[in-house]
């Protein structure tokens, strides 16, 4: 039989293969509240308008209201053949109120329906993001302000470098994380636009209200240009790209955990809660979700390129290619969410090993930089000249086998008889960390500072 939404042309049904490339509900199931909130915001502006009559639109909002409450509840049969949600929707609301329902689609589209949609299930996406950035951050404030003077080696290239704190190090994925979390709400002030009323393309010739439809489903106004409205996906790509940047922070902050809580390194202890065994290797504790959270960026970045893709050969407006944006963006968020929570969980439950890492950080000559600093400024030599004299001196601590603080006074002087004494004061890894007083640097009283000032943004 030919389809009671769009039959009336069609004398046949689709085949079978058709139905299947072509329905959506299997996953845009997802959009019902959002489908059903755009439809009751449409619904008392065909009243408001005088385009439907007001008891008419009564039934239609609260028959939806019970369509609603049914799926929730979990009882809806789903129909491949009424292809998506939003004609899902409107058949139950058929069966419920009778034939008045098919007015409901007045002056409107699939268009702009799903449009508006997806718009407004992407804007909680975006919310939830946020929150489960603060949530991460707030427990990496909490490790920062334990840790905020436990030494720990800094690293360039994966080399020792010089020596930070522990909570300069959580302090610094804050700052990412919440890079992040602007980049999300950036995204929302742009897309918080309402396309509903564009129809199919052009706009419609009912008299509607665009502003009341927008302001009820929380948008800032409506969307300017109808071709526009329906075309532009923008809005789940710029949310896919700030997933993007921000599952690449979550990645390499995994990288170092699960190097971190190697027996090599020994840096943190993650929480049986958050770890799993071998079946094989009774030893064994993994950091799974590490791991899997430095996958799952994968998928994330994998639907931005995705929906890059379906999106940038398609003439203005709706292609049936866009039906496709729903499945990479839910994926992608789910994946987000789960691995922000992840995080969240881990960083919360895990352990610094203070002794490892103060032990590491004076290791690998990391005060290298404090002794060629300590010339320039107690010797008066060019910068230049004290790294070579440095270079020199840990070139000869490394064939003997032993540290920069190890070394010998007359070793150091054989090198140049300039130094004294003094230079022992700043080879330790306590005092090279407390001389860096530079805003932003990792003198634990600076470190307090940036947890201070974020604990206060972040309430
Ligand atoms: N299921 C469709 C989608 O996800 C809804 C819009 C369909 N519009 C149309 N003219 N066929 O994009």
């Amino acid at each position: 039989s030919s389809n009671a939404m769009w039959g009336g042309r069609f004398a046949a049904g689709p085949d079978a293969i058709m139905e299947a490339i072509n329905a959506s509900i299997s996953f845009d199931k997802r959009l019902a509240a959002q489908d059903i909130a755009g439809s009751r915001a449409h619904a008392a502006m065909l009243a408001a308008t005088g385009i439907v009559e007001a008891n008419e639109a009564e039934a239609m909002r609260e028959g939806l209201l019970t369509v609603l409450s049914e799926i929730e509840a979990g009882d809806f049969a789903f129909s491949t053949a009424l292809e998506d949600i939003h004609m899902n929707v409107e058949a139950r609301l058929k069966e419920i109120i009778g034939p008045s329902a098919g007015r409901l689609h007045t002056a409107r589209s699939r268009n702009d329906q799903v449009a508006t949609d997806f718009r407004l299930w992407v804007r909680d996406q975006i919310d939830a993001a946020v929150e489960g950035l603060d949530a991460l951050s707030r427990s990496l404030l909490a490790q920062a302000e334990a840790g905020a003077d436990w030494v720990m080696p800094g690293f360039t290239h994966l080399q020792t470098a010089q020596p930070v704190t522990w909570g300069h190090h959580m302090m610094a994925y804050v700052e990412m994380f919440q890079r992040d979390a602007s980049r999300f709400r950036d995204a929302r002030a742009r897309m918080n636009e309402c396309p509903l009323g564009a129809a199919a393309l052009a706009g419609t010739s009912f008299p509607i209200d665009r502003e009341m439809t927008a302001q009820a489903l929380g948008f800032d106004r409506p969307c300017a240009n109808s071709l526009d409205a329906v075309s532009d996906r923008d809005f789940a790509l710029e949310f896919l790209s700030a997933a993007s940047i921000c599952a690449m922070h979550l990645s390499r902050f995994a990288e170092e955990l699960v190097i971190w809580s190697s027996a090599q390194f020994r840096f943190v202890a993650l929480s049986d809660r958050f770890s799993t065994g071998s079946s094989i290797m009774p030893q064994k504790k993994n950091p799974d979700a590490a791991e899997l959270i430095r996958a799952k960026i994968g998928r994330i970045f994998g639907a931005n390129v995705a929906l890059m893709t379906v999106m940038k050969g398609l003439p203005l407006a709706y292609s049936k290619d866009m039906q496709e944006d729903k499945e990479q963006v839910f994926d992608a968020a789910d994946n987000l969410m789960l691995a922000l929570a992840a995080m969240t969980g881990m960083v919360g439950d895990m352990t610094a090993n203070r002794d490892a890492l103060r032990a590491a950080a004076a290791s690998g000559f990391s005060t290298a930089t404090d002794l060629a600093d300590w010339l320039v400024r107690e010797l008066n030599l060019p910068f230049r000249d004290a790294h070579h004299v440095t270079g020199t001196l840990v070139a000869m601590a490394e064939s003997k086998g032993c540290d920069l603080p190890d070394l010998s006074l007359a070793d150091m002087r054989s090198v140049h008889e300039g130094i004294t004494e003094a230079v022992f004061d700043v080879l330790g890894v306590e005092n090279s960390v407390a001389s860096r007083m530079s805003y932003g640097g990792t003198a634990p009283e600076q470190v307090r500072a940036q947890v201070a000032r974020w604990t206060e943004k972040l309430g």
